[in-house]
Formats: C-alpha cells, sequence, structure tokens
C-alpha cells in the first residue's frame, strides 16, 4: 500500500497534495468544529497531526475512532495554524484497520518504565522505546560504517561453541539430550550421544573464533548476540545482549585503546547529528544535560590510567566504599564510577590488571603479575568496553591455561594459532546495550532492547 512516512510529511518544504499515511492513533481531542487526531508511524517521535471538520466525509470515521486504532488516511498536507508544528493533514478519507477498545493499556498518561516491561508487545508503540529503537539502529550503522571505513571485514562466529571464552563458566548449554533420561557412564553425563557429541553452549564472546579470522585477513570485526547466564539481577546485566568485537591483526594494547576511542567518539557525533530530535526528548525527559555531556566527551580525550595508579588514587580517596580497596580486587561498579564521574569526570581507559582476575587469553606483562588488559569504563554506566592484547606466545599461553585450570587439550586449536605463524594482536568489545544506555541516559539496561532476558525472564 502507498504512503509516505511520518518523518518525510513532517521534513517537507512544500505542501503535499493526495499524502497518504498510516500508523496508530496516539491521542484524540474533539472541540466544537473539530476533532485533532494525533498519529504517529514510528518513524520518528513527533505526531502528525490530523483535522477533521464537522462537516468532512471522514467526520463519522473519526468520531468513532480510539487511542491504539490502526488507520490509513489520505489528504492534503498543509500548513497548521498550530503553534509548535509546522504541518497537518486534512484527511479525504480515512480507513481504520484496527480499532482498539477501552482496554488498550497504552491510553495518554504517563507509565512507569516497571509497568511497560509488563507489556512489551505495546511498549514499542511508546516515545520512550520508540526513540530507543531509532537509536539503536543509527548506532548499529555507525558501527558498520566506522569499521568499513577503516577497512576491516564483518565476519560471522558462531553462537553454538563448545569452548567458554571468559572461562567464567557462565553459559547457557545447548542440549537435545532427554532430561528426564540422561545417559550416565560411571557417575557422569556422556555428551558423546548429545546433540554435538560434546557439551555444547550459547557463546559468551565470538573473540576466540574472531582471533583465528583475524589471523587469516588481518582486521575483522563481529556484531552479534552474546548470552551469559550470569546471575546479575543489576540495571547493567543482560542474559542475551548484542556485542560488537573488533580484532586487529599486528596490532598491540596501545593500538587497541586508540581504537576504542576513536570509535566511541564515532558513534557519539553520529548519533547527535542523525538522532537529534530523540535525543532533544532523552535531554528533556530523561536524564537532563545529556546532550551537552555527550558533546563534551567527543571533544575530550579519554584518560589512560594503569589499574595500580587507579586503585591508588580510589584508596586516597577516602570515599565509604562498600567493597574496600585493596590491589588485586576486581572493581566494583562503585570504583568504576566514582573514577570516571567523580575523579576524572570523563570516560577513562584503565589498563594493565592483576592476571588473576582477568581472562586466560590476554598477554602477561614483564611484570608476570599484570596482564595487557583494557577496560573503557564511562560515567553514569560505568564499564562499556573489556578487550585485551592477545597472548601470541605459545608457551606462555599454555602455562597461563593450565595456572587458570582450563584444559588445554579443548583449546588445541586457539593453540595451535600460536604455532603457526603467530602475531601481535588486539580486540575489545563493546557491550551494544550499554553503549545505548550510555548515550540515551536510561536508568535501566532493560528499557533499552525491546525483549529483554533476565534472570526469571525470557517472555515475549
Ligand atoms: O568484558 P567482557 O566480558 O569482554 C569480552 O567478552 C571479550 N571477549 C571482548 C573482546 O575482547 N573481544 O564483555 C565485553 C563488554 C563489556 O564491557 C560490557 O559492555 C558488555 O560486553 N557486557 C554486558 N552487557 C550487558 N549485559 C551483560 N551481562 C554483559 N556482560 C558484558
Ligand atoms: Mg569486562
Amino acid at each position: 500500500m502507498k504512503r509516505v512516512r511520518i518523518s518525510q510529511c513532517l521534513q517537507s518544504n512544500v505542501p503535499l497534495q493526495d499524502c497518504t499515511i498510516a500508523g496508530w492513533v496516539r491521542t484524540k481531542r474533539e472541540s466544537k468544529e473539530n476533532i485533532f487526531i494525533e498519529v504517529n508511524d514510528g518513524s520518528c517521535l513527533s505526531n502528525l497531526q490530523v483535522v477533521v471538520g464537522v462537516g468532512d466525509s471522514s467526520f463519522e470515521v473519526a468520531q468513532r475512532l480510539h487511542t491504539g486504532a490502526s488507520v490509513y488516511i489520505h489528504g492534503n498536507l498543509v500548513p497548521s495554524p498550530a503553534a509548535g508544528q509546522k504541518w497537518e493533514l486534512k484527511p479525504v478519507s480515512i480507513t481504520v484497520f484496527g480499532d482498539a477498545d477501552q482496554s488498550y493499556p497504552l491510553q495518554k498518561k504517563k507509565h512507569s518504565f516497571e509497568f511497560l516491561r509488563e507489556i512489551a508487545h505495546l511498549r514499542p508503540r511508546t516515545n520512550t522505546m520508540g526513540a530507543i529503537m531509532r537509536i539503536r539502529n543509527q548506532v548499529a550503522y555507525a558501527i558498520h560504517t566506522f569499521f568499513q571505513q577503516k577497512g576491516f571485514l564483518y565476519v560471522h562466529t558462531p553462537i553454538i561453541t563448545t569452548s567458554d571464552c571468559e572461562g567464567a563458566g557462565e553459559m547457557f548449554q545447548v542440549t537435545t539430550l532427554d532430561l528426564v533420561q540422561l545417559p550416565v557412564v560411571d557417575g557422569t553425563i556422556d555428551y558423546t550421544q548429545d546433540f554435538f557429541g560434546a557439551k555444547a553452549a550459547l557463546t559468551v564472546s565470538g573473540q576466540l573464533e574472531g582471533e583465528l579470522l583475524a589471523m587469516a585477513l588481518g582486521d575483522i570485526y563481529t556484531f552479534g548476540p552474546t548470552f551469559r547466564a550470569e546471575n546479575s539481577n543489576t540495571t547493567r546485566h543482560l542474559s542475551e545482549f548484542w556485542m560488537v568485537e573488533p580484532e586487529m591483526a599486528f596490532a598491540t594494547l596501545e593500538d587497541d585503546c586508540a581504537l576504542a576511542e576513536e570509535f566511541l567518539r564515532f558513534i557519539f557525533t553520529w548519533v547527535l547529528e542523525k538522532c537529534q530530535e530523540d535525543m532533544k526528548f532523552f535531554d528533556e525527559r530523561i536524564k537532563p544535560g545529556i546532550i551537552q555531556n555527550l558533546e563534551f566527551i567527543v571533544k575530550s580525550s579519554f584518560e589512560i590510567v594503569t589499574y595500580t595508579e587507579a586503585i591508588k588514587k580510589l584508596q586516597q580517596s577516602n570515599e565509604p566504599f562498600e567493597f574496600p580497596v585493596h590491589w588485586g580486587m576486581d572493581l566494583q561498579t562503585e570504583h568504576e564510577r566514582w573514577l570516571t564521574e567523580k575523579y576524572f569526570k570523563k570516560p577513562i581507559i584503565v589498563i594493565n590488571y592483576p592476571k588473576a582476575i582477568k581472562a586466560f587469553y590476554m598477554k602477561l606483562n614483564d611484570d608476570n603479575n599484570t596482564v595487557r588488559a583494557m577496560d573503557v569504563l564511562v560515567p553514569g554506566v560505568g564499564e562499556i568496553i573489556g578487550g585485551s592484547e592477545r597472548e601470541d606466545r605459545y608457551e606462555v599461553l599454555l602455562a597461563r591455561m593450565q595456572e587458570m585450570g582450563l584444559n588445554p587439550d579443548d583449546y588445541w586449536w586457539y593453540l595451535d594459532i600460536r604455532k603457526f605463524g603467530s602475531a601481535p594482536h588486539a580486540g575489545f568489545g563493546l557491550g551494544f546495550e550499554r553503549a545505548i544506555q550510555f548515550i540515551t541516559g536510561m536508568q535501566n539496561i532493560r528499557d533499552v532492547i525491546a525483549f529483554p532476558r533476565t534472570p526469571g525472564n525470557a517472555k515475549f
């Protein structure tokens, strides 16, 4: 069916004859002479106002319309006498595909984010989720544009895997075994009888396979869903989230930090430019000052600080942290946020973490105690990027795996890459939803993805 998107109508420089739009009724208001219908089609935050006069042929149809109804309206786009809007639509005909009755939950009033999560099937029709979805779309576009312009190859890594990249054991198992009658041999489950002939799970990261591809193709990136069965009911954790993982061949930790900074700056600039209306909404309704904050970050350079320096600053801060600070500990959100929000007041990159708190694949420093890791921390969210230079020395990697209790036989292929033509390489992972959270200022990560998966919830 031929139609124009409302975003196009509202951006028009000239009146449009014979213009057809289609969308959902947001509100309806009646005066003595007119019925005013606000229609939204998801193409932009603004509604198009449709004005139906008493004598108009579509007056009766308009009278029977309710909030939530889907409409197909043919008419003329004319200058609007009302303040704050350039155009309105004078209908010639209104077709109603599906009306909505009074039980439609999205009547004109403010709903809590908690309530909206319960009606995630209708939530995309709200201003907030609409704006989120348009910003996600633009950020995804920016990500591809950034890497394509730099000559990175977009590669696809498997979702089902038999190895645990982060070594944290937080994986969702994938099996076709009969859970009521498991094949048990000598007291343990015989996975050779399972679908893949081995214990399989959903991936927590595409990195390991990404490295294999980078060691053949040069710079690559992945952009896909990842899954973590960690039981963290926080405002920053999802069980299913999207991750962008670039991997650079012939690159070091320094290259990795530089790429991360350039990358984030590119995305933020893109959003400020292409999502002005939606960003204004977040600035006015969700987190005042968010636009200014992003503009500031785009201009300022990120601070690089070693883990050891960060610990010192935290110890000297005299803040009453819930988790006492000592060298060797994993930084908690409260520490990350103090560093980036209170101390540096801008994004920071923390490098050279203790080896004991990081994954097996990170390159060991000469001190034998820290690894060439890097985490990008931003105000309001904390960690949005985690990355590292990879251990490219066969013997060192093997020793690290053994030290961390991994079975090298399970990772023979990963080790092999260090035997044949090994080279320095580095990469990172950006949590897509964390980035959207940071950009929009949304409090809860469950509200920046259409259908969130969290412990106890995979509805819709
Ligand atoms: O720091 P992480 O665990 O690093 C990796 O997975 C590496 N393999 C990446 C790489 O070097 N190629 O995760 C990367 C990012 C985090 O910084 C965070 O932004 C996000 O993924 N993330 C989550 N986002 C939402 N919910 C969760 N449960 C997340 N866990 C990690
Ligand atoms: Mg991390």
